[in-house]
C-alpha cells in the first residue's frame, strides 16, 4: 500500500523559509516510520536529513515530532497512525533546526549537565572507607530515571518549555538530578536540591505530564519531578526530636 507522509524541509544554505515536501512510500502497516523516512531518503530523495542510529528505540537519536507529538521514528509504526491521510513528520519542537528534521540539541545537553554538579561532597569526589552497600529497595527509588536514552522528546512535548518558559531546565534534567538525589549513597543530596530550586528549576514544572505520554522508554517522569519537589518540602519542615 502507498503511504503519504507530509515532510518538514529546511535547508539554511538555501531556503528563507522552512516549508513542507510531500512523499508518497510503499510500506505495510507493520513497518517503523523510521523505514519509510528511510525509502525516501534512499529511493526518493537523498538529501533530506534525519538522525538515527540504532533503529531499535536505544540511542534515542531519531526524537521527532509526528503527528504533532514526540516520538522516535524507530519505535512508531505506520499502523500507529491513520495511515488513509497524510503523516506529518516535523523536527522536535522546542530546538532550533538546523537541517530538516535535525535539530541542534546543544541546550538540551547543557541543562543536563547543569544539574548534575560535581561538588566536593558528590560520590564522586569521595573514596568511600568501605563498599557502598544498597537494598533493592534504596535502588529501586531511582529505577525508572536510569532507564532515560536523553532522546529530547520530553523538552519537544512539555507546554512549559515550548510555550512558557524558554529557560526552564526540563523533565530529563530533572530525572537525572532526582536519580542522584535518591540514590542512598549520594552525599550531597541537600546541594542538589538546592541546585532544583532555582529559578526555572523544578518549580518552572507545571505538570502537564507531556514528559510522562511521549516518554518512549515509559518512565514516569512526572512522578519523579513531584518526589523531587515533596522532598524539597519536607526538608524544610523543621525537625521534630
Ligand atoms: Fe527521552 Fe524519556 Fe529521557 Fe525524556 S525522560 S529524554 S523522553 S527517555
Ligand atoms: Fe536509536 Fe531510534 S534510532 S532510538
Amino acid at each position: 500500500m502507498k503511504v503519504t507522509l507530509k515532510v518538514y524541509r529546511f535547508n539554511p544554505e538555501a531556503d528563507i523559509e522552512p516549508h513542507y515536501d510531500t512523499f508518497k512510500v510503499e510500506a505495510e502497516p507493520n513497518e517503523r516510520i523510521l523505514d519509510c523516512l528511510n525509502k525516501i531518503r534512499w529511493q526518493q530523495d537523498s538529501t533530506l536529513s534525519f538522525r538515527m542510529s540504532c533503529a531499535h528505540g536505544i540511542c534515542g537519536s531519531d526524537g521527532l515530532t509526528i503527528n504533532s507529538q514526540s516520538a522516535l521514528a524507530c519505535q512508531k509504526l505506520v499502523e500507529d497512525y491513520d495511515y488513509t491521510k497524510e503523516i506529518l513528520i516535523e523536527p522536535l519542537k522546542y530546538f532550533d533546526v538546523l537541517k530538516d528534521l535535525i535539530v541542534d540539541l546543544t541546550p538540551f545537553f547543557e541543562r543536563v549537565k547543569s544539574v548534575n554538579p560535581k561538588t566536593p561532597s558528590s560520590p564522586a569526589n569521595v573514596e568511600p572507607e568501605k563498599e557502598r552497600l544498597q537494598s533493592i529497595e534504596e535502588r529501586s527509588r531511582f529505577d525508572d530515571a536510569l532507564k532515560c536514552i536523553l532522546c529530547g522528546c520530553c523538552y519537544g512535548a512539555c507546554p512549559v518549555m515550548v510555550e512558557q518558559d524558554q529557560e526552564f531546565i526540563g523533565p530529563a534534567a530533572i530525572l537525572r538530578e532526582q536519580r542522584y538525589i535518591f540514590d542512598s549513597r549520594t552525599a550531597d543530596a541537600q546541594e542538589r536540591l538546592q541546585v532544583m530550586q532555582k529559578p526555572h528549576g523544578v518549580w518552572a514544572c507545571k505538570s502537564y505530564y507531556m514528559c510522562t505520554v511521549v516518554c518512549p522508554k515509559n518512565i514516569k517522569v512526572t512522578e519523579a519531578i513531584l518526589r523531587t519537589k515533596k522532598k524539597i518540602i519536607k526538608e524544610q519542615q523543621p525537625k521534630v526530636e
